[in-house]
Order: structure tokens, then C-alpha cells, then sequence
């Protein structure tokens, strides 16, 4: 049975313990409905540190309607035992509730300074989305005090600023990223999966099919024709999905760049009904 904490007070003087004692730890936050990407999150972390710790914690703040902050899937007991399947007995799970971070309420979120990469792609779909993100994992930081914490690749955008909050708060914690990982038919993992219906689940392939037949084609077609005709691949002649955007972006900046030498990343956000699915591949 792994170890349960819901105390901020409680995990934090555990990690304080293990610390003194040499310990290292690596930190994995999640909002639970875990899926083989959160495991591999984990089994890096436990690969690199003496210890993991993974929070289970549905955040209300990063959510933009009650509608999806109710209907986000919510698994503990599923979650715990894909975490023994891992059979380390270097896990702990940090399972607060919300009068536990958010002890003065959910008013006071939204004063980081985020430098303007909440402003593009998910953060202009998605008003005080990171916001949100950024007072929890602040919150969620200062509860374990690891030494390295893990995200992964599918949320680059959230990933760019955790490591500016970071960076700006001169918290001592080295941020991993891990890259995105898979089903078979290329979709990327995601909590949110599990809320597609049979027909959404089984052309869903479509993304990341699109995406790489951007990136194959990318030096050879203008952007704005290949960006025209991904929409219409994903969208489909039944409009299955609804393209939100498709950019080109720097992967630094985060913004549209025109040289030629700059690191390119491909980003798509996409509904399928009322699930919104997001992806990003590295064009170079
Ligand atoms: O990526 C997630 O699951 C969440 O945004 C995070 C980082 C756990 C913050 O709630």
C-alpha cells in the first residue's frame, strides 16, 4: 500500500525528513485519471531521485467553466493502483483537498507575472487558465520542496511556464520535461481521452496524423496553405471536430517567428464536441 498524505503540513514535513536524510525528490503533479503518460512521468522520476511524490489534485482555478471542472474524470482508487503497479515502494501521493490549498478561497489566483505566455495559443482561449496553473503548482512547490519535478511535453505551453515562475521565483527545483507519449493511432495521452465518445475516440487519429503531415510537407508548401488544409483534414467533410487554432511557433518565444533557424513547433487545439484535445510536435 503506498502512503497517503492530504496535509500540506503533513507531506511537507515527511519530504523534510527524507531530505535531512540525504534523500532526493522528484515531484510529479497530476490531476489524477493517470495514464501510462503520468507513469512514465513517475518511473523517470523515481529513476532520478530516491523518492516520488505525485499529488493528485483536481485544480478549480486552471478550469474555464464549471461544466469541465465538474466532468473532469475523478479516479482515485483507479489512479492508487496504477501507481502500485509500478511496484516501487518509493512512491507517496499527495491527495489534498480544496480547503487545503485554497485555505483564504480561489480570489486571490491571477498575480504572476507570466511575461506574456499566458497571452497566445491556450492562454487567449483559455482567460486565467494559467494563471491558475502557476497558483497551484506555486502552492503545490512549496508543499514538497523537491529537488526536480516532471511534466510533460503534451502541455509545452504550461511546461514554458512552470520554468518561467520558476526561473522569476528563483525556486532551487530543476524542471524535467518528458516527452509526449502515444496511443497506437498516435493520439497523445490525455486524462481528457476518456471523455470522448466511440466515434470522436476512433477519428481522433486525425491530429496527429494532420500534424505529421505538416511537418513532412513544411518545406515545401507555405504555412498558411498547409495550415488551411490541416484544418480541413482534422475538421473532415463531417466536421466531426472543430479546429480552435493551428500555429507555428518558436518553441522559445512561443511566438510566430520568421527566421528560418528558429526552433519550430506545430500546435493544435481541437474539440471534439465538447472535449478539447491538444497537441504539439517539434517540426525540426
Ligand atoms: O498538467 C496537469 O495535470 C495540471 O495542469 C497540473 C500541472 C497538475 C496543475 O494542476
Amino acid at each position: 500500500m503506498l502512503e497517503v498524505f492530504q496535509r500540506k503540513s503533513e507531506i511537507f514535513s515527511y519530504c523534510s525528513r527524507r531530505k535531512s536524510l540525504g534523500k532526493t525528490i522528484g515531484f510529479v503533479p497530476t490531476m489524477g485519471a493517470l495514464h501510462t503518460g503520468h507513469l512514465q512521468l513517475v518511473n523517470t522520476a523515481l529513476e532520478q531521485n530516491d523518492l516520488a511524490v505525485v499529488s493528485i489534485f483536481v485544480n478549480p482555478t486552471q478550469f474555464n467553466s464549471a461544466g469541465d471542472l465538474l466532468s473532469y474524470p475523478r479516479q482515485f482508487d483507479q489512479d492508487l493502483k496504477m501507481l502500485e503497479s509500478l511496484g516501487s515502494d518509493k512512491i507517496v501521493i499527495f491527495n489534498p483537498d480544496v480547503q487545503g490549498m485554497y485555505p483564504d478561497g480561489m480570489n486571490n489566483t491571477g498575480t504572476y507575472d507570466l511575461n506574456g505566455i499566458d497571452s497566445v495559443m491556450e492562454g487567449a482561449h483559455r482567460p486565467g487558465h494559467f494563471q491558475g496553473v502557476a497558483t497551484i503548482v506555486h502552492k503545490l512547490f512549496s508543499s514538497v520542496e523537491p529537488h526536480k519535478a516532471y511534466f510533460g511535453e503534451k502541455d509545452f505551453q504550461q511546461l514554458a511556464i512552470i520554468r518561467h515562475i520558476t526561473k522569476t521565483l528563483n525556486l532551487p527545483i530543476d524542471i524535467i520535461s518528458v516527452p509526449t507519449i502515444r496511443e497506437d493511432d498516435g493520439l497523445a495521452k490525455s486524462s481528457r481521452n476518456a471523455l470522448l465518445s466511440e466515434e470522436h475516440r476512433a477519428e481522433a487519429h486525425r491530429i496527429y496524423a494532420t500534424m505529421t503531415k505538416v511537418k513532412n510537407k513544411f518545406d515545401v508548401q507555405k504555412i498558411d496553405d498547409l495550415i488551411e488544409e490541416a484544418i480541413h483534414d482534422i475538421q473532415g467533410s463531417d466536421n466531426l471536430f472543430k479546429v480552435e487554432y493551428i500555429e507555428i511557433v518558436d518553441e522559445n518565444t512561443l511566438r510566430p517567428s520568421a527566421n528560418p533557424q528558429s526552433p519550430l513547433r506545430l500546435f493544435a487545439a481541437v474539440w471534439a464536441n465538447k472535449v478539447r484535445l491538444i497537441d504539439n510536435i517539434s517540426l525540426i
